[in-house]
């Protein structure tokens, strides 16, 4: 039986608060699920966000370069020597992450896809389906990884999940990932107990998808009109079962 985990969220700029809050513990596991920069790529809007007006995401192609290494270089210093992070981006400004990557002192493991079928439809070029998930390690000899299926492979496809099929979806937030695609990491990187970061927490899925399985996790926000809608989808003040069988990702596993 895996105990309950502990949760919290902290509300403000993730690169003045998660260095503060790693100096009372290292994180095991951190998923960074970064603002997409759109104000500088229109084309963004393919990814099938409702209203994008709902969060501040004004960058120039130069500042997102610095922003994405400075919060890169934060996550490296907050995790433990056998750390790892995710990162989730479009291939709008995948680029940049990349770039910023590159001038880490990140090892990358797997450049992943999430394929899912609910693209925007477009005339006249393909219809954008996928995110890429990049899974990186502080230490290439010592980390992390449970494969959640003998064959795991690097594309990943839920094909019964859809966002109206999706319980834990909640009105206000433009981008929510899916619990079933949050779990799978928690699992795949992480141990029960293990301290979990989500540095760019949007509606709070991370926090919902570590404490269903029994990781203590700390969410940071930068805009407070989410902390309700964080609140609420990770069932703040209430106690969520952490039994790895009733996981998100083993109901859909089972299907
Ligand atoms: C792409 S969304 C994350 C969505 C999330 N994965 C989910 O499933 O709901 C990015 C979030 O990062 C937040 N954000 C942007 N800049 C930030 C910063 N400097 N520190 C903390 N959060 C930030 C935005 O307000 C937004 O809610």
């Amino acid at each position: 039986m895996i105990s309950e985990s502990k949760y919290e969220l902290i509300i403000g700029d993730v690169l003045e608060t998660l260095p503060w809050k790693a100096r009372e513990r290292l994180f095991d596991l951190i998923i960074a699920d970064p603002p997409f920069g759109i104000a500088f790529n229109k084309s963004s809007h393919e990814y099938g966000a409702d209203d994008y007006d709902l969060y501040e995401d004004k960058f120039t192609p130069e500042s997102y370069f610095q922003f994405s290494k400075a919060w890169i270089e934060s996550c490296h210093e907050a995790l433990t020597e056998n750390g790892s992070l995710y990162i989730i981006s479009g291939w709008t400004n995948l680029q940049f992450i990349l770039n910023a990557i590159d001038e880490s002192k990140f090892h990358v493991l797997n450049h992943a896809i999430w394929y899912f079928s609910w693209g925007v439809y477009t005339k006249r070029r393909f219809v954008t389906s996928h995110y890429h998930i990049l899974l990186l390690v502080k230490n290439k000899k010592n980390y992390q990884f449970y494969k959640q299926k003998h064959y795991d492979e690097d594309v990943f496809f839920w094909p019964e999940y859809n966002r109206g099929n999706d319980p834990h979806r909640i009105k206000g937030h433009p981008c929510q990932l899916p619990i079933v695609l949050l779990e799978k990491l928690v699992l795949t990187s992480s141990s029960p107990g293990d301290l979990v970061g989500d540095v760019f927490s949007g509606s709070g899925g991370t926090i919902l998808a570590a404490r269903q399985t029994g990781r203590d996790v700390v969410g940071f926000e930068i805009r407070e009109e989410y902390k309700e809608i964080i609140q609420q989808k990770a069932r703040f003040g209430k106690l969520v079962t952490p039994s790895k069988k009733q996981s998100t990702l083993e109901r859909f596993l089972q299907e």
